[in-house]
């Protein structure tokens, strides 16, 4: 592979991300805000921000798969003379003297320079804020006075994403903006139900503005030459219907060396009912007025910045860890925990490749993502468990899906998928050894949200295990419902009707024989951490009811075990499935698609045969035949044709998305499996391949998208570009790649008493020390690996030698010194 062209690189120091050419191979985006409002920039300024629901409350508008690319955003236009610019290179695309882009933790830093003039502009949102700051600094470098024209720009959504794109019979009528010193306030639909409006706001006084947008753009030119930018004069424009902007006008005079700075505000409001309006028709806008104050001066806004700065610094620094392995210790250390907290956020809602508009929470993803987040902010973590168990039914099966601003499932999409309920577990199992908080199990949680229905959590955990338990086919391997994990292996769906949707059609159920390797071992794996929860109860409370528990649940766990090495292996892997008929999936005997990556991970993770050596066989198949240079594929050899008892997982073309692409998501699960059998090497080999920081290195240009943070999916050897990656940001990688290196590969297990360590290392590995704070304690845990994969010989905890791998938990600093 020929040397690749580099759009940008890591700054560990700052832990920034630096663009220093604006025309990346992909928007490379980031995320700005931390609970209530959002939004998305890229690296030239595109994106749009939203109120908690990307879909119901969305503030600027955004149009999505757009040409040119990325059109749409908070665009800065500085007429200086004859010439006019934007800081971010677009939309204007002159070519600028000078351009770097700055992605950091929940902030990005755009900076353009043309002709002795230098633009930067600091977009974040404050904690706590609803509103999105931009501090515009302009200077002056050259040896003249500038006298520059100053034009800001901010396009309104009319709130509910969808409709916006949409009900255009509607939409051109209802758009109505007041415009108040030099703020513009946006309130279409205020005077009906809606109960709050945005604002954009400038702390300087302004020479013009302009609310409408074709008054402002012009009808045939485009957001590259407005023009009223073009011709330096705004219109002040009113807008009423059609499509309402936000642009202010400054005039501004600098002298040589002189520099200004300008903050810039796009807020959110809501009011009261009976508090909406000043006068008839009036928004009231104490609130803003109150917003505004707070954030009107540099110095605020300074202060509001290094707060999140701290914010982050906290978060960043409750596990830290120095290999010396550069490439290594920034995604542990910066990319990949914040990663995490994006996809905690935000789910699957909103990204370059998620419109914002479509699907709600999912109950299984938001489970797995809060296994990434959990050390960073528990009680979020927390809240979210008891959201996501509340739309539980009273079977143990669940909603698929639901809608963050309601918590309610997502009827749309409904139930029926048969691994959902195993991920109740993961999650809570997950939060009570980060916290040792065992409460959260007494907490009273109702069913699909109906109040009085509600039982404990613990309750939901013991229907959920029950959920797989009394849905056993024939096999007695778990049945897949609708689809187990892989959304798109559709054995109950037989669809030839190209309007029906895969993931809502099940035409047929009753009878079926169609069974999930794949469940078997999440249950196995989930199953047993259910099991030692119920002793540690029982330890606990003394109640004999929870040893009762544990050993009725033990029996179901070990049939499971004993289902699997019967009916779930091929001889060199495990299967993947039963069919609706009772045909294996995922074998040897099979045309296409012999194996599967899921069952080999999942299986490998449980330990299932260990002893018959069917834990080794399988890693090393996938070595052999899912591998290729780029991660480990979906299933090996590709579906070349569409395969009606099959679904969706067939309809796409070969090594893209569940067909043959590497789903990074399952990677992680693999490497898992090689760390519990202790194989180091292979683990850190495949754990490299779909790492960030390695793939940044190599493959700038192929890989295409954000080289900071892992995307859903990379093309597989099958595909036309093996190595092109798409769908980044949203994806459980992020988690899973933190939950596989954070404890499985360096080994810092929390658990119930303390911190387990237990590293698999590759043998190359040297020395390093994790700094962990956990509840309130503080470990500075140094592992001597001494060129061996896994098993560790000693461990003195300040000093005294322990016994057995687990640091007993207790408050204060702590140092850990341990040899393999
Ligand atoms: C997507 C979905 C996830 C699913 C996976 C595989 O990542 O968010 O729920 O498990 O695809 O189909
Ligand atoms: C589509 C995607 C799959 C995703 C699913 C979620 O089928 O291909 O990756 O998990 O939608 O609904």
């Amino acid at each position: 592979m020929e040397q690749q062209k580099r759009y940008g690189h890591f700054d560990d120091q700052h832990r920034e991300y630096v663009i220093t050419d604006p025309q990346t191979p992909w928007p490379w985006i980031n995320y700005l805000g931390n609970e209530d409002f959002f939004s998305l920039i890229s690296n030239t300024a595109g994106g749009y921000s939203f109120y908690k629901d990307a879909k119901f409350r969305r503030i600027t508008r955004y149009r999505y798969n757009n040409v040119p690319m990325d059109n749409g955003g908070r665009y800065f236009y500085i007429k200086d003379g004859d010439s006019v610019w934007n800081p971010g290179w677009k939309p204007c695309k002159t070519p600028l003297d000078f351009y770097e882009c700055r992605h950091g933790m929940s902030y990005t830093r755009i900076t353009g320079r043309k002709n002795g003039v230098e633009a930067s502009v600091l977009f974040f949102v404050p904690l706590k804020k609803w509103a999105e700051v931009q501090k515009l600094t302009l200077k002056n470098e050259s040896n003249e006075v500038k006298t520059l024209k100053l034009f800001s720009f901010e396009e309104w959504c009319l709130w509910n994403a969808a409709t916006d794109m949409e009900n255009f019979q509607r939409n051109f009528s209802t758009g109505e903006v007041e415009i108040e010193g030099s703020t513009i306030y946006h309130k279409t639909e205020y005077r009906e139900r809606r109960n709050h409006y945005a604002f954009y706001h400038v702390n300087a006084e302004i020479q013009g503005f302009d609310t409408d947008r074709e008054t402002f753009v012009g009808l045939y030119n485009e957001f590259a030459d407005p023009q009223a930018v073009m011709e330096g004069k705004p219109r002040n424009s009113h807008a009423h219907g059609w499509s309402p902007i936000a642009s202010h006008y400054i005039e501004i005079t600098l002298q040589p060396g002189e520099s200004k700075d300008f903050v810039f505000l796009l807020g959110y409001i809501e009011n009261e009912q009976d508090e909406k309006f000043s006068a008839p028709q009036v928004i009231n806008k104490q609130k803003a007025h109150a917003l505004i104050a707070e954030l009107d001066t540099t110095e605020k806004v300074d202060k509001a910045f290094a707060e999140l700065c701290e914010y982050w610094d906290a978060l960043l620094n409750i596990y830290k860890v120095k290999t010396g392995n550069d490439k290594l210790d920034r995604m542990v250390n910066i990319w990949n925990q914040y990663q995490c907290m994006v996809t905690f956020n935000f789910s699957r809602s909103a990204s370059f490749f998620e419109s914002g508009v479509g699907r709600g929470m999912g109950f299984r993803d938001s489970n797995q993502d809060l296994v990434g987040f959990v050390h960073q902010i528990p009680p979020r973590a927390r809240q979210r468990i008891i959201d996501i168990a509340s739309t539980q039914f009273p079977d143990g099966g669940c909603y698929h899906q639901y809608q963050p601003l309601t918590k309610r499932g997502n009827n749309d999409i409904g139930g029926g998928f048969n691994d959902d309920p195993c991920w109740l577990i993961f999650g809570t199992v997950a939060y009570i050894k980060e916290t040792g908080d065992f409460s959260i199990l007494d907490e009273m949680v109702p069913f699909d949200n109906q109040p009085g229905s509600e039982v404990t959590l613990f309750e939901h955990l013991k229907i959920s295990m029950d959920h797989v338990i009394k849905n056993l086919g024939p096999h007695m391997l778990p049945l897949i419902g609708r689809a187990d994990w892989n959304d798109c292996l559709n054995l109950n769906c037989f669809s030839w009707d190209p309007n029906e949707s895969f993931q809502t059609t099940e035409n047929v159920s009753e009878g079926t024989k169609a069974e999930s390797l794949m469940i078997a071992g999440l249950f196995v794996v989930t199953g047993k951490d259910y099991v030692a929860l119920c002793q540690k109860l029982s330890e606990y409370s003394d109640n004999s009811e929870y040893s009762d528990e544990a050993a009725r649940m033990q029996q179901a766990v070990d049939a499971m075990i004993e289902a699997v090495k019967k009916h779930g292996w091929d001889g060199e892997w495990y299967l993947r499935a039963y069919d609706f008929y009772g045909r294996k999936i995922g074998s040897n005997e099979c045309e296409e698609a012999k194996i599967f990556i899921e069952s080999q991970g999942w299986c490998t993770m449980a330990e299932i045969g260990a002893e018959e050596g069917m834990v080794a066989k399988s890693l090393d198949s996938c070595k052999k035949y899912l591998e290729c240079e780029h991660g480990m594929v979906l299933n090996n050899p590709a579906f070349t044709k569409y395969i009606y008892e099959y679904g969706e997982i067939s309809s796409y073309p070969e090594g893209y998305k569940e067909n043959a692409g590497i789903f990074c998501h399952n990677n992680p699960w693999v490497i898992i499996g090689e760390c519990i059998a202790g194989r180091g090497n292979d683990a850190w080999s495949h754990y490299a391949k779909i790492l960030p920081s390695y793939v940044e290195e190599k493959y700038q240009t192929l890989h295409k998208v954000e080289p900071y943070v892992n995307c859903q999916m990379v093309a597989g050897k099958d595909a036309y570009k093996p190595g092109e990656g798409k769908n980044s940001w949203l994806t459980g990688t992020a988690a899973w790649m933190w939950y596989t290196v954070s404890e499985f590969i360096l080994g810092i297990k929390p658990d119930y008493d303390g911190i387990r360590i237990d590293p698999c290392l590759p043998e190359t590995a040297t020395d390093y020390t994790v700094q962990r704070k956990f509840r309130e304690a503080d470990y500075t845990i140094t592992i001597h690996p001494n060129g061996s994969q896994k098993g560790v010989k000693t461990i003195t905890l300040d000093g005294k030698p322990i016994s057995g791998t687990v640091i007993p938990y207790s408050a204060g600093k702590h140092t850990v010194e341990v040899t393999m």
